[in-house]
């Protein structure tokens, strides 16, 4: 994997750069579609290509790992094949999953012993065998598995996980050098950085994750309940330890705003379950504010959903039908909105590329930023 370093802002910390793997090329700032089991909730894998115009997804080691488990994985000749998607794969390691979902968590030095939420199997996560699973499931790019402590972990607790997260680190490191990509194309591997908010923490976590000098680093354990301004803090203190010549990955945030303030703080790429799961829900972003389509308002409203849209949806359906969608429970209501919503996601990591390459990004944010949080 290569990154490059196209162009960094004069006016902020943005960046534009161009992360090659052996499943194509990823132009960052990106955000990356979180497609947990194997499938981008809802959108069909042409879509989420031609209409998202994603370049690179996500997937979950644990709920792969539960189901459909790995001995399917490796007979469909990793996920990549399985699931029909021939670009960029990331996954998560567990670490979060695992923290969120599992039953009788059991957490040591060695790893963390726990039942699965599907039916009460009992599992052991270690830091080696998220890596050996990760291989298997052929992720392009493997996180580190790390403990995320809540936003509201006192320093005690949170300093006592960092140094199981930095052990953690060192051993699936170890283990990731020392085994080989599983099928044929080449993996590489994400360190974390968590310290929760205490900034002491997270710069003993960025320069112990940067010391080994990886083709990228996570910043983890951001928007789990700390105040916005605090998140924002917490990528100020750990950018400049983080190599500047490293893509930096925010995980698991956020709103559009919530991207374009830690774009201008020198992150490149995000993924969140945002679009989806609100778009769910009848929530969609778009660059003029938000709108919850169940309301009443739309119900005659037959403007295209979004006229500015580069998307087949956007376009071709009126506000009054999507609206009409979800008021009668129909399957395809969701399935639209959530098109929408990571279009748009898509487009405003597009637009902040064109921003910073044109110089006018810093303004541009600022701008859109009031934009975005309007409620329509
Ligand atoms: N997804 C969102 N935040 C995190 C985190 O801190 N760690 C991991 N592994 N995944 C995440």
């Amino acid at each position: 994997m290569k990154f490059t370093l196209l162009k960094t802002d004069k006016e902020c910390k943005a960046r534009r750069g161009r992360l090659e793997t052996d499943h194509g090329t990823i132009e960052t700032p990106i955000f990356m579609p979180v497609g947990t089991a194997g499938t981008v909730k809802g959108v069909l894998q042409r879509d989420v290509k031609t209409e998202v115009k994603a370049e690179i997804i996500l997937g979950n080691t644990y709920h792969l790992y539960l189901r459909p488990g790995l001995d399917v994985l490796e007979k469909a000749g990793g996920l990549h094949k399985f699931m029909a998607w021939d670009m960029p794969i990331l996954t998560d390691s567990g670490g979060f999953q695992v923290f969120s979902l599992a039953h009788n968590r059991k957490l040591n030095t060695n790893g963390c012993e726990f039942r699965s939420h599907i039916d009460g199997s009992k599992h052991l996560f270690t830091p080696e065998n998220v890596v050996d699973i990760q291989r298997k499931i052929g992720a392009d790019i493997i996180m580190a598995f790390d403990e995320c402590p809540p936003g509201t972990a006192d320093f005690a607790y949170a300093a006592k996980s960092l140094d199981i997260t930095q052990q953690w680190l060192e051993r699936g490191l170890k283990h990731f050098d020392s085994t080989d990509p599983k099928y044929g194309y080449s993996q590489t591997f994400f360190p974390i950085v968590q310290g929760c908010v205490y900034p002491d923490l997270r710069r003993k976590a960025a320069e112990g994750a940067a010391k080994f000098y990886r083709e990228g680093y996570a910043i983890g354990g951001l928007s789990v309940g700390e105040p916005e301004e605090v998140m924002y803090e917490m990528i100020e203190v750990v950018e400049p330890i983080l190599p500047s010549d490293r893509p930096r990955y925010l995980m698991g945030v956020g709103t559009p705003a919530n991207i374009l303030e830690a774009i201008a703080r020198g992150v490149d790429m995000f993924d969140c379950v945002m679009p989806t799961r609100n778009g769910r829900n009848g929530m969609l972003f778009t660059r003029e504010g938000i709108i919850n389509i169940k309301n009443l308002r739309w119900k005659d409203d037959f403007s295209p959903i979004d006229p500015d849209g580069t998307n087949y949806v956007d376009t071709t359906f009126s506000k009054a039908y999507l609206r009409h969608l979800f008021v009668a429970n129909e399957m395809l209501g969701p399935q639209l909105a959530s098109i929408h919503n990571l279009s748009f996601y898509l487009w405003l990591v597009n637009e902040a590329r064109l921003k910073i390459e044109e110089g006018t990004f810093l303004s541009w944010k600022n701008m859109m930023i009031k934009k975005l949080t309007t409620r329509l």
